[in-house]
């Protein structure tokens, strides 16, 4: 298992990301970020819409980490789609985080039918943004989060530059499938936001019996299953023993019989929030 994936760009991703929804900004950001980079983390995952990229922006600063050495990632929130609102949303975003390039921009959620007439239009004409934005190197890779296979497929017959992640919902018992195999034929690298299920998969007894068998806990066996399945797992956590709990899962491997138990497991823990039919 190496602690970096490859892009359809060329460009290298550090494995494992730092989860960032929920993490209050302010002191509670800052050192978390800090903890985070100090562990090992390289990658920090943001979003304009978690309302922290400042104390994000600051526990990077004050981690002392040279920027060539850190891969950071926002996403353009859902009232800023189209165009012109996409430029600007990136550079408030780039204000805020305090850097002068990102290392990826996803798209948050798609535009959808239900919602929007035009949704086809309106995601290929924001994707143009991100391409333009990419051309002129402000980001070394675009992306999306939260798009469906019917979703990318509109997208894709749109686009010049092929998106190089999608991030999506995935743990143990939500396992995306369809969409997991869409990205892998497409050459797209699947993230996965919530890789615990917000802690609420970790009590389930096939994890507790994997777990012990390899001397690790839950959290850890739901990480290591996510990368062993090619996936960036994104966990989060503002605790300083789980932050670096999370990252110790480069020392032990789960066998394909468990990869193959844990990936069959029943529905549980899912968000529900749904990229066809959620409100914002
Ligand atoms: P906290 O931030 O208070 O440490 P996910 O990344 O799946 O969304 O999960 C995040 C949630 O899981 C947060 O509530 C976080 O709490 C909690 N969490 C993070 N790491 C662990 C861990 N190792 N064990 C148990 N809960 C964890």
């Amino acid at each position: 298992m190496t602690n970096n994936f490859t892009l359809h760009n060329g460009i290298s991703i550090p494995s494992i990301g730092f989860g960032t929804w929920k993490t209050p900004d302010g002191e509670t950001a800052i050192q978390s970020i800090k903890k985070a980079v100090d562990t090992g983390y390289r990658h920090i995952d943001a979003a304009a819409i978690y309302d922290n990229e400042v104390g994000v922006g600051d526990g990077i600063k004050a981690s002392g980490i040279d920027r060539k050495d850190l891969f950071v990632t926002s996403k353009l929130w859902n009232s800023e789609r189209g165009y012109d609102s996409t430029i600007k949303a990136f550079e408030k975003t780039l204000k805020d985080l305090q850097l002068d390039y990102l290392d990826l921009y996803l798209i948050h959620w798609p535009a959808a039918a239900h919602q929007f007439d035009n949704w086809k239009a309106l995601n290929a004409e924001t994707w143009k943004a991100m391409e333009k934005l990419y051309k002129d190197g402000k980001i070394k890779a675009i992306g999306l989060s939260n798009f469906m296979p019917h979703h990318l497929e509109a997208l894709l017959e749109e686009t010049t530059i092929k998106p190089m992640v999608n991030q999506i919902e995935y743990h143990p018992g939500f396992i995306q499938e369809e969409c997991v195999n869409f990205c892998k034929t497409n050459d797209i690298q699947v993230e996965g936001w919530s890789p615990l299920g917000r802690g609420e998969v970790l009590d389930h007894p096939l994890l507790k019996e994997i777990a012990e068998a390899h001397n690790k806990s839950e959290a850890q066996i739901c990480i290591r299953w996510a990368l062993q399945n090619g996936v960036v797992p994104l966990p989060k956590s503002v605790t300083p023993h789980r932050i670096k709990a999370n990252f110790e899962v480069f020392d032990f491997e789960i066998s394909d019989s468990e990869m193959k138990a844990i990936n069959a497991l029943d529905s549980i823990g899912a968000s529900g929030l749904d990229p066809d039919s959620i409100e914002f």
